[in-house]
Protein backbone atom coordinates (compact mmCIF):
# COMPACT_ATOMS: atom_id res chain seq x y z
CA UNK A 1 0.00 0.00 0.00
CA UNK A 2 1.21 3.72 -0.71
CA UNK A 3 1.60 5.31 2.27
CA UNK A 4 2.55 9.28 2.85
CA UNK A 5 5.35 10.09 5.04
CA UNK A 6 3.34 10.66 7.20
CA UNK A 7 1.06 7.48 7.92
CA UNK A 8 2.31 5.50 10.39
CA UNK A 9 3.04 1.29 9.24
CA UNK A 10 0.33 -0.91 9.79
CA UNK A 11 1.87 -3.96 10.40
CA UNK A 12 4.64 -5.62 12.44
CA UNK A 13 6.75 -8.84 12.41
CA UNK A 14 8.85 -10.13 15.33
CA UNK A 15 10.99 -12.93 14.47
CA UNK A 16 11.91 -15.21 18.34
CA UNK A 17 14.90 -16.82 17.31
CA UNK A 18 14.68 -20.06 19.47
CA UNK A 19 13.89 -23.64 19.10
CA UNK A 20 14.05 -26.48 21.66
CA UNK A 21 15.53 -28.42 19.10
CA UNK A 22 16.44 -27.43 15.10
CA UNK A 23 14.13 -30.01 12.29
CA UNK A 24 16.20 -31.24 10.12
CA UNK A 25 14.73 -29.40 7.32
CA UNK A 26 14.42 -25.93 8.57
CA UNK A 27 16.54 -22.77 7.72
CA UNK A 28 14.70 -20.22 9.53
CA UNK A 29 17.28 -18.42 11.69
CA UNK A 30 17.03 -19.88 14.95
CA UNK A 31 18.80 -21.88 17.89
CA UNK A 32 18.30 -24.25 20.92
CA UNK A 33 17.70 -21.80 23.66
CA UNK A 34 19.47 -21.37 26.90
CA UNK A 35 17.61 -19.30 29.95
CA UNK A 36 20.06 -16.52 29.77
CA UNK A 37 20.31 -15.31 26.06
CA UNK A 38 16.16 -15.46 25.78
CA UNK A 39 16.02 -12.77 28.63
CA UNK A 40 18.48 -10.62 27.48
CA UNK A 41 16.45 -11.30 23.64
CA UNK A 42 13.27 -9.89 25.42
CA UNK A 43 15.24 -7.04 27.08
CA UNK A 44 16.64 -5.84 23.47
CA UNK A 45 13.09 -6.42 21.86
CA UNK A 46 11.96 -4.61 24.37
CA UNK A 47 14.15 -1.51 23.41
CA UNK A 48 13.77 -2.08 19.73
CA UNK A 49 9.93 -2.03 19.85
CA UNK A 50 10.47 1.52 21.77
CA UNK A 51 12.58 2.72 18.81
CA UNK A 52 9.76 2.31 16.26
CA UNK A 53 6.53 2.58 18.16
CA UNK A 54 6.22 6.34 17.22
CA UNK A 55 6.07 4.90 13.76
CA UNK A 56 3.69 1.68 13.76
CA UNK A 57 -0.26 1.91 14.13
CA UNK A 58 -0.43 -1.98 13.82
CA UNK A 59 -3.54 -3.41 12.70
CA UNK A 60 -1.82 -6.64 11.59
CA UNK A 61 1.02 -8.33 13.58
CA UNK A 62 2.99 -11.68 13.47
CA UNK A 63 4.95 -13.46 15.79
CA UNK A 64 6.84 -15.47 14.46
CA UNK A 65 10.47 -17.70 14.19
CA UNK A 66 11.34 -19.74 16.09
CA UNK A 67 9.20 -20.95 18.18
CA UNK A 68 7.55 -17.72 19.88
CA UNK A 69 5.64 -20.19 22.09
CA UNK A 70 8.84 -21.05 23.97
CA UNK A 71 9.01 -17.89 25.66
CA UNK A 72 8.38 -18.48 28.91
CA UNK A 73 4.61 -16.56 30.39
CA UNK A 74 7.00 -13.91 32.66
CA UNK A 75 8.81 -13.29 29.29
CA UNK A 76 6.03 -13.07 27.28
CA UNK A 77 4.03 -10.88 30.05
CA UNK A 78 7.25 -8.42 29.89
CA UNK A 79 6.18 -8.29 26.08
CA UNK A 80 3.11 -7.83 26.05
CA UNK A 81 2.96 -4.91 28.88
CA UNK A 82 5.86 -3.26 26.85
CA UNK A 83 3.42 -3.31 24.07
CA UNK A 84 0.47 -2.21 25.83
CA UNK A 85 2.49 0.75 27.14
CA UNK A 86 3.61 1.84 23.87
CA UNK A 87 0.19 1.94 22.53
CA UNK A 88 1.01 -1.31 20.16
CA UNK A 89 -1.84 -3.31 21.12
CA UNK A 90 -5.59 -3.77 19.44
CA UNK A 91 -4.60 -4.70 16.33
CA UNK A 92 -7.53 -6.51 14.08
CA UNK A 93 -5.33 -9.44 13.51
CA UNK A 94 -2.69 -10.40 16.02
CA UNK A 95 -1.06 -13.87 15.54
CA UNK A 96 1.30 -16.08 17.49
CA UNK A 97 3.44 -19.19 15.98
CA UNK A 98 3.38 -22.48 18.40
CA UNK A 99 4.80 -25.86 18.54
CA UNK A 100 2.35 -28.12 19.31
CA UNK A 101 4.77 -29.05 22.41
CA UNK A 102 4.82 -25.75 23.88
CA UNK A 103 1.26 -24.56 23.96
CA UNK A 104 -0.20 -24.79 27.50
CA UNK A 105 -3.24 -23.45 29.11
CA UNK A 106 -1.95 -20.95 30.59
CA UNK A 107 0.00 -19.35 27.87
CA UNK A 108 -2.96 -19.40 25.49
CA UNK A 109 -4.89 -17.66 27.87
CA UNK A 110 -2.49 -14.94 28.75
CA UNK A 111 -2.16 -14.46 24.83
CA UNK A 112 -5.54 -13.98 24.61
CA UNK A 113 -5.61 -11.51 27.57
CA UNK A 114 -3.86 -9.42 25.67
CA UNK A 115 -5.69 -9.57 22.07
CA UNK A 116 -3.59 -12.32 20.44
CA UNK A 117 -6.83 -13.48 18.38
CA UNK A 118 -4.85 -16.19 16.21
CA UNK A 119 -3.03 -18.92 15.92
CA UNK A 120 -0.68 -20.49 13.69
CA UNK A 121 0.65 -24.37 14.60
CA UNK A 122 3.11 -26.12 13.30
CA UNK A 123 1.39 -30.34 12.96
CA UNK A 124 3.58 -31.12 9.77
CA UNK A 125 2.33 -34.48 9.84
CA UNK A 126 0.32 -36.81 11.86
CA UNK A 127 2.11 -39.53 11.34
CA UNK A 128 4.72 -40.48 14.06
CA UNK A 129 7.46 -41.87 11.99
CA UNK A 130 7.44 -39.06 9.65
CA UNK A 131 7.98 -36.36 12.93
CA UNK A 132 10.30 -38.01 14.02
CA UNK A 133 11.97 -38.01 10.97
CA UNK A 134 11.56 -34.91 10.78
CA UNK A 135 13.12 -34.07 13.99
CA UNK A 136 10.01 -32.57 15.56
CA UNK A 137 9.75 -32.26 19.25
CA UNK A 138 6.07 -33.15 19.10
CA UNK A 139 3.68 -35.76 19.12
CA UNK A 140 0.41 -36.63 17.11
CA UNK A 141 -1.70 -36.78 20.25
CA UNK A 142 0.04 -33.01 21.34
CA UNK A 143 -1.22 -32.11 18.16
CA UNK A 144 -4.61 -32.70 19.07
CA UNK A 145 -4.72 -31.49 22.66
CA UNK A 146 -2.90 -28.29 21.95
CA UNK A 147 -5.41 -27.65 19.12
CA UNK A 148 -7.99 -28.02 21.77
CA UNK A 149 -6.25 -26.06 24.76
CA UNK A 150 -6.10 -23.31 22.18
CA UNK A 151 -9.91 -23.45 21.40
CA UNK A 152 -11.08 -23.84 25.13
CA UNK A 153 -9.22 -20.70 25.58
CA UNK A 154 -10.92 -18.97 23.40
CA UNK A 155 -9.42 -19.04 19.74
CA UNK A 156 -11.54 -18.77 17.00
CA UNK A 157 -9.20 -18.43 14.11
CA UNK A 158 -6.65 -21.11 13.97
CA UNK A 159 -4.00 -22.12 11.37
CA UNK A 160 -2.40 -25.57 10.53
CA UNK A 161 0.93 -25.31 9.06
CA UNK A 162 1.61 -28.98 7.07
CA UNK A 163 4.33 -30.44 5.04
CA UNK A 164 4.04 -32.54 2.19
CA UNK A 165 6.30 -34.75 0.00
CA UNK A 166 8.70 -35.45 2.95
CA UNK A 167 10.91 -38.63 1.92
CA UNK A 168 9.51 -41.96 2.40
CA UNK A 169 5.68 -40.13 3.14
CA UNK A 170 3.24 -42.29 1.05
CA UNK A 171 0.07 -40.83 -0.41
CA UNK A 172 -1.61 -43.05 1.92
CA UNK A 173 0.07 -41.36 4.64
CA UNK A 174 -0.32 -37.79 3.12
CA UNK A 175 -4.34 -38.55 2.71
CA UNK A 176 -4.63 -39.78 6.03
CA UNK A 177 -2.89 -36.66 7.99
CA UNK A 178 -4.60 -34.41 5.50
CA UNK A 179 -8.17 -36.71 6.26
CA UNK A 180 -7.47 -35.55 10.20
CA UNK A 181 -5.94 -32.63 9.95
CA UNK A 182 -9.26 -31.27 7.95
CA UNK A 183 -11.44 -33.00 10.73
CA UNK A 184 -10.02 -30.76 12.93
CA UNK A 185 -11.88 -27.81 11.60
CA UNK A 186 -9.27 -25.34 11.62
CA UNK A 187 -10.44 -21.69 10.15
CA UNK A 188 -6.91 -21.12 7.90
CA UNK A 189 -4.24 -24.07 6.66
CA UNK A 190 -0.88 -23.85 5.14
CA UNK A 191 0.90 -26.62 3.21
CA UNK A 192 4.18 -26.73 1.61
CA UNK A 193 6.13 -29.20 -0.38
CA UNK A 194 9.38 -30.14 1.55
CA UNK A 195 11.93 -27.36 0.12
CA UNK A 196 15.42 -28.93 0.56
CA UNK A 197 17.11 -25.95 1.99
CA UNK A 198 21.13 -25.91 1.85
CA UNK A 199 23.18 -25.94 4.86
CA UNK A 200 20.36 -28.22 6.62
CA UNK A 201 20.94 -31.73 7.41
CA UNK A 202 17.93 -32.93 5.17
CA UNK A 203 19.90 -31.32 1.90
CA UNK A 204 23.32 -33.61 2.91
CA UNK A 205 20.92 -36.52 3.11
CA UNK A 206 19.38 -35.83 -0.41
CA UNK A 207 22.59 -35.15 -1.39
CA UNK A 208 24.58 -38.39 0.06
CA UNK A 209 21.06 -40.35 -1.85
CA UNK A 210 19.30 -41.96 1.48
CA UNK A 211 16.41 -41.74 -0.38
CA UNK A 212 14.62 -40.41 -3.59
CA UNK A 213 13.06 -37.31 -4.44
CA UNK A 214 9.55 -38.10 -6.44
CA UNK A 215 8.32 -35.00 -8.39
CA UNK A 216 5.41 -36.77 -9.72
CA UNK A 217 4.30 -38.18 -6.16
CA UNK A 218 4.91 -34.70 -5.18
CA UNK A 219 2.66 -33.52 -7.77
CA UNK A 220 -0.24 -35.65 -6.95
CA UNK A 221 0.33 -34.51 -3.75
CA UNK A 222 -0.30 -30.98 -4.29
CA UNK A 223 -3.39 -32.34 -6.23
CA UNK A 224 -4.89 -34.00 -3.34
CA UNK A 225 -4.06 -31.57 -1.33
CA UNK A 226 -5.99 -28.66 -3.37
CA UNK A 227 -9.59 -31.10 -4.16
CA UNK A 228 -9.47 -32.20 -0.53
CA UNK A 229 -8.99 -28.84 1.36
CA UNK A 230 -11.83 -27.58 -1.55
CA UNK A 231 -14.05 -30.38 -0.67
CA UNK A 232 -13.75 -29.31 3.06
CA UNK A 233 -14.80 -25.90 2.45
CA UNK A 234 -11.41 -23.90 2.22
CA UNK A 235 -10.89 -21.66 -0.64
CA UNK A 236 -7.42 -21.65 -1.69
CA UNK A 237 -6.30 -18.16 -2.30
CA UNK A 238 -2.16 -18.51 -2.34
CA UNK A 239 0.29 -21.42 -3.52
CA UNK A 240 0.31 -22.99 -0.14
CA UNK A 241 -2.61 -20.92 1.86
CA UNK A 242 -6.30 -21.98 2.33
CA UNK A 243 -8.85 -20.30 4.50
CA UNK A 244 -12.42 -20.20 5.12
CA UNK A 245 -14.92 -17.97 3.79
CA UNK A 246 -16.76 -17.39 7.42
CA UNK A 247 -16.42 -19.17 10.23
CA UNK A 248 -19.61 -21.16 9.92
CA UNK A 249 -18.24 -22.14 6.44
CA UNK A 250 -21.04 -19.72 4.86
CA UNK A 251 -19.54 -16.65 2.78
CA UNK A 252 -20.68 -13.37 4.19
CA UNK A 253 -22.46 -12.48 1.31
CA UNK A 254 -24.60 -15.31 1.15
CA UNK A 255 -26.12 -14.29 4.40
CA UNK A 256 -27.49 -10.99 3.31
CA UNK A 257 -30.42 -12.46 2.01
CA UNK A 258 -29.62 -11.19 -1.46
CA UNK A 259 -29.11 -13.73 -3.89
CA UNK A 260 -25.37 -12.91 -4.46
CA UNK A 261 -22.90 -15.43 -6.29
CA UNK A 262 -20.43 -17.50 -4.51
CA UNK A 263 -17.37 -15.89 -3.62
CA UNK A 264 -14.58 -15.23 -7.19
CA UNK A 265 -11.31 -15.96 -7.18
CA UNK A 266 -10.67 -12.73 -7.26
CA UNK A 267 -11.73 -12.23 -3.98
CA UNK A 268 -9.69 -13.01 -0.49
CA UNK A 269 -11.15 -14.90 1.76
CA UNK A 270 -12.76 -13.67 5.09
CA UNK A 271 -10.45 -15.62 7.60
CA UNK A 272 -7.14 -15.46 4.84
CA UNK A 273 -4.02 -14.16 6.84
CA UNK A 274 -4.36 -10.31 6.32
CA UNK A 275 -0.66 -10.13 7.86
CA UNK A 276 0.42 -12.45 5.07
CA UNK A 277 -1.50 -10.72 2.35
CA UNK A 278 -0.19 -7.17 2.80
CA UNK A 279 3.12 -8.98 2.57
CA UNK A 280 2.33 -10.53 -0.88
CA UNK A 281 0.56 -7.42 -1.63
CA UNK A 282 3.75 -5.10 -1.26
CA UNK A 283 2.55 -3.17 1.88
CA UNK A 284 5.23 -1.95 4.75
CA UNK A 285 6.03 -3.65 7.41
CA UNK A 286 8.56 -3.59 10.50
CA UNK A 287 9.98 -7.04 10.93
CA UNK A 288 11.60 -6.74 14.53
CA UNK A 289 14.30 -9.09 16.21
CA UNK A 290 17.39 -10.85 14.62
CA UNK A 291 17.47 -12.00 11.34
CA UNK A 292 14.02 -10.03 10.44
CA UNK A 293 13.21 -7.73 7.23
CA UNK A 294 11.69 -4.58 7.42
CA UNK A 295 9.94 -3.22 4.12
CA UNK A 296 9.11 0.77 5.03
CA UNK A 297 8.27 3.24 2.28
CA UNK A 298 10.72 1.51 -0.65
CA UNK A 299 13.61 0.78 1.91
CA UNK A 300 14.54 -2.82 2.83
CA UNK A 301 16.56 -3.08 6.18
CA UNK A 302 17.63 -6.76 7.57
CA UNK A 303 18.67 -7.15 11.18
CA UNK A 304 21.86 -9.04 12.21
CA UNK A 305 20.85 -13.09 12.08
CA UNK A 306 22.68 -13.38 14.94
CA UNK A 307 21.07 -12.66 18.37
CA UNK A 308 24.08 -12.31 20.64
CA UNK A 309 24.65 -9.45 18.18
CA UNK A 310 21.31 -8.52 18.29
CA UNK A 311 21.35 -7.28 21.89
CA UNK A 312 24.67 -6.05 22.23
CA UNK A 313 23.77 -3.38 19.44
CA UNK A 314 20.26 -2.77 21.62
CA UNK A 315 21.87 -2.64 24.56
CA UNK A 316 24.38 -0.32 22.78
CA UNK A 317 21.14 1.78 22.26
CA UNK A 318 21.62 1.28 18.01
CA UNK A 319 19.10 -0.69 16.06
CA UNK A 320 20.31 -4.41 14.78
CA UNK A 321 20.57 -3.18 11.14
CA UNK A 322 22.73 -5.38 8.96
CA UNK A 323 22.00 -4.07 5.87
CA UNK A 324 19.63 -1.50 4.09
CA UNK A 325 19.04 -0.87 0.47
CA UNK A 326 16.74 1.94 -1.06
CA UNK A 327 14.69 -0.14 -3.90
CA UNK A 328 14.38 2.24 -7.24
CA UNK A 329 10.50 2.31 -8.22
CA UNK A 330 10.99 -0.19 -10.68
CA UNK A 331 12.67 -2.85 -8.95
CA UNK A 332 10.33 -2.50 -5.47
CA UNK A 333 7.27 -2.44 -8.68
CA UNK A 334 8.42 -5.70 -10.20
CA UNK A 335 8.91 -7.29 -6.83
CA UNK A 336 5.37 -6.57 -5.83
CA UNK A 337 4.46 -7.72 -8.62
CA UNK A 338 6.25 -10.93 -8.22
CA UNK A 339 4.95 -11.52 -5.00
CA UNK A 340 1.48 -10.78 -5.91
CA UNK A 341 1.43 -13.47 -8.26
CA UNK A 342 1.35 -16.35 -5.30
CA UNK A 343 -2.45 -15.08 -5.16
CA UNK A 344 -5.04 -16.75 -6.92
CA UNK A 345 -6.33 -13.40 -7.17
CA UNK A 346 -3.58 -12.31 -8.61
CA UNK A 347 -3.10 -8.48 -9.75
CA UNK A 348 -5.93 -6.23 -10.46
CA UNK A 349 -4.58 -3.39 -13.27
CA UNK A 350 -6.02 -0.87 -10.81
CA UNK A 351 -4.90 -2.12 -7.66
CA UNK A 352 -1.20 -2.78 -8.90
CA UNK A 353 -0.88 0.86 -10.29
CA UNK A 354 -2.44 2.62 -6.93
CA UNK A 355 0.25 0.52 -5.05
CA UNK A 356 3.10 0.82 -7.32
CA UNK A 357 2.37 3.70 -9.52
CA UNK A 358 3.24 1.40 -12.60
CA UNK A 359 0.93 -0.28 -15.18
CA UNK A 360 1.21 -3.79 -15.16
CA UNK A 361 0.41 -4.31 -18.58
CA UNK A 362 2.85 -1.63 -19.76
CA UNK A 363 5.69 -2.68 -17.96
CA UNK A 364 5.41 -6.30 -18.23
CA UNK A 365 3.19 -6.90 -21.24
CA UNK A 366 5.92 -9.30 -22.79
CA UNK A 367 5.86 -11.39 -19.83
CA UNK A 368 2.37 -11.31 -19.04
CA UNK A 369 1.55 -12.85 -22.82
CA UNK A 370 5.02 -15.46 -22.81
CA UNK A 371 3.09 -16.86 -19.20
CA UNK A 372 -0.86 -16.74 -20.94
CA UNK A 373 1.10 -18.38 -24.67
CA UNK A 374 2.58 -20.94 -22.06
CA UNK A 375 -0.59 -21.68 -20.31
CA UNK A 376 0.78 -20.70 -16.93
CA UNK A 377 -0.45 -17.27 -17.06
CA UNK A 378 -4.45 -15.90 -17.47
CA UNK A 379 -5.11 -11.96 -18.77
CA UNK A 380 -8.34 -10.72 -18.24
CA UNK A 381 -9.26 -6.98 -19.24
CA UNK A 382 -9.06 -6.31 -15.29
CA UNK A 383 -6.27 -8.29 -13.90
CA UNK A 384 -3.56 -11.03 -14.65
CA UNK A 385 -3.33 -13.78 -12.77
CA UNK A 386 -1.38 -17.47 -12.88
CA UNK A 387 -3.53 -20.38 -14.00
CA UNK A 388 -3.36 -23.67 -11.38
CA UNK A 389 -0.53 -24.96 -13.82
CA UNK A 390 0.81 -21.64 -13.22
CA UNK A 391 0.71 -21.57 -9.75
CA UNK A 392 2.62 -24.92 -9.37
CA UNK A 393 5.00 -22.84 -10.97
CA UNK A 394 4.71 -19.52 -8.98
CA UNK A 395 8.47 -18.90 -8.29
CA UNK A 396 9.35 -19.79 -11.58
CA UNK A 397 6.87 -17.10 -12.97
CA UNK A 398 7.48 -14.40 -10.90
CA UNK A 399 11.29 -14.36 -11.27
CA UNK A 400 10.35 -13.07 -14.75
CA UNK A 401 8.92 -9.94 -12.95
CA UNK A 402 11.79 -8.93 -11.23
CA UNK A 403 14.13 -6.05 -12.77
C1 LIG B 1 8.53 -21.01 11.73
S1 LIG B 1 7.75 -22.49 11.33
C2 LIG B 1 6.26 -22.64 12.34
C3 LIG B 1 6.27 -22.52 13.87
C4 LIG B 1 7.08 -23.47 14.67
N1 LIG B 1 8.45 -23.10 14.59
C5 LIG B 1 6.91 -24.90 14.27
O1 LIG B 1 7.67 -25.34 13.43
O2 LIG B 1 6.03 -25.54 14.81
C6 LIG B 1 6.97 -22.09 9.83
C7 LIG B 1 6.54 -23.20 8.90
O3 LIG B 1 7.33 -23.23 7.75
C8 LIG B 1 7.29 -24.53 7.16
N2 LIG B 1 8.65 -24.88 6.76
C9 LIG B 1 9.81 -24.57 7.38
N3 LIG B 1 10.87 -25.04 6.70
C10 LIG B 1 10.37 -25.67 5.60
C11 LIG B 1 10.97 -26.36 4.49
N4 LIG B 1 12.28 -26.53 4.38
N5 LIG B 1 10.13 -26.86 3.53
C12 LIG B 1 8.80 -26.70 3.62
N6 LIG B 1 8.19 -26.06 4.64
C13 LIG B 1 8.97 -25.56 5.62
C14 LIG B 1 6.74 -25.47 8.20
O4 LIG B 1 5.47 -25.91 7.81
C15 LIG B 1 6.65 -24.61 9.43
O5 LIG B 1 5.53 -24.92 10.20
S1 LIG C 1 10.32 -25.69 11.74
FE1 LIG C 1 9.77 -24.44 13.47
S2 LIG C 1 10.39 -25.68 15.28
FE2 LIG C 1 11.41 -26.56 13.52
S3 LIG C 1 13.44 -25.58 13.55
FE3 LIG C 1 12.12 -24.42 12.12
S4 LIG C 1 11.32 -22.78 13.34
FE4 LIG C 1 12.10 -24.34 14.78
Amino acid sequence: MTESKASPVASLYVHVPFCAQKCVYCAFYSEASSGELVNRYVAALVRELEMVADDLKPQTIFFGGGTPSLLNLRQWEQILRAMEKLNLLGAEEFTVECNPATVSSDKAKLLRDFGVNRVSMGIQSLDEKLLDRLGRIHTRGMAFKSFDILRRAGFENLNLDLMFAIPTQTMEIWRATLAEVLAMQSEHLSSYEVIYEDDTPLFAQMKAGEFDVDEELACAMYEELISHATAAGFRQYEVANFARDGRDGVPPSLKSGSPTRRPSQDQIPLLACKHNVNYWRGGSFYGLGPSATSYVRGVRTKNWPNTQLYCEQLENGKRAIESSEELSPLRRAGETAAFGLRMNAGWPFGEFQRVTGFDLRREWSGEMSQLAGRGWGEISSDNFRLTKTGLRFADSAAEMFLR
